[in-house]
């Protein structure tokens, strides 16, 4: 596990772009994971200027999110796909075709669960997953709880969780209550992972996730079983994880990077 730690939010953004610039000029055909929320956006604004100033294509890139929420159109403007249709997507020369998120219209749970693995699969699986991370500890929506799951499934949100994306709707009861989301293990299937953080709030967490135990009930600390895995965070998101100095697992190589 390698953890790049950065300034601070712009950095951050700007050392995660470049891994998935790399990514993208390695192999243009690449199958990139996606996420949504707030940390991503610095890096999605960095890869439509690389697209602007003709550094990158994304004609043949395929990409794949890792969840949405149940219940909502792709039109309703919270929904995850139209998150990434006005962050990204419409930005850059990408196929809609090519792009693939969770149908949270579909109400037959199962069907839209093995639609969305059998998606993947042909696609070859993922090359590179951008991940946040939750408050509790969760990726794409795989919450906290007793054992790690497989593939696509439908969750009910932690109230945590509830609680930090009301931030995104008129009122917290408008927060659907449940989303499907890729599983761990297909998340842990990607050739490469970058995980992004940002900010004082996330400090405890990515402790936990780093240093602590390998446990569902911190979802995140698979990572630390992963082969290619990159935390690019902030100071303040690290600032536990600093402290620990030559304390830190053997596993964790972190390379400072105050860009
Ligand atoms: C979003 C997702 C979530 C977020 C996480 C952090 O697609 O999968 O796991 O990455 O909730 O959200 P932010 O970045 O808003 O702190």
């Amino acid at each position: 596990m390698k953890v790049y730690c950065t300034k601070n939010y712009e950095e951050m953004s700007r050392k995660a772009s470049n891994l998935i610039f790399a990514q993208i000029i390695s192999k243009p055909d690449s199958v990139l994971g996606l996420a949504t929320g707030s940390s991503p956006l610095g890096i999605y604004d960095n890869l439509i200027k690389y697209y602007k100033n003709g550094d990158l294509d994304f004609s043949a890139l395929k990409t794949a999110n890792l969840d949405e929420y149940c219940g909502l159109e792709k039109s309703s403007p919270q929904s995850y796909a139209y998150f990434m249709y006005e962050k990204l997507f419409k930005h850059i020369n990408i196929q809609t075709d090519n792009t693939n998120i969770p149908d949270g219209t579909n109400q037959n749970t199962e069907s839209e669960c093995l639609r969305y693995d059998q998606t993947i699969y042909n696609l070859g699986g993922i090359d590179l997953q951008l991940l946040g991370i939750g408050h509790n500890g969760h990726i794409g929506f795989n919450e906290p709880s007793e054992s790690f799951t497989h593939g696509t499934h439908c969750v009910k949100l932690a109230e945590k969780t509830i609680n930090a994306n009301k931030r995104f709707f008129d009122s917290i009861d408008d927060v659907p209550k449940s989303a499907y989301t890729m599983g761990i293990h297909t998340i842990m299937n990607a050739q490469k992972i970058v995980l992004i953080a940002s900010g004082s709030e996330k400090a405890d967490i990515m402790y936990e996730m780093i240093a602590g135990d390998i446990t569902p009930k911190v979802p995140a600390s698979i990572l630390q079983l992963h082969k290619d895995v990159s935390i690019v965070a902030d100071e303040a998101a690290l600032e536990k994880v600093l402290k620990m100095g030559d304390n830190l697992p053997f596993w964790c190589e972190i390379s400072l990077q105050f860009l």
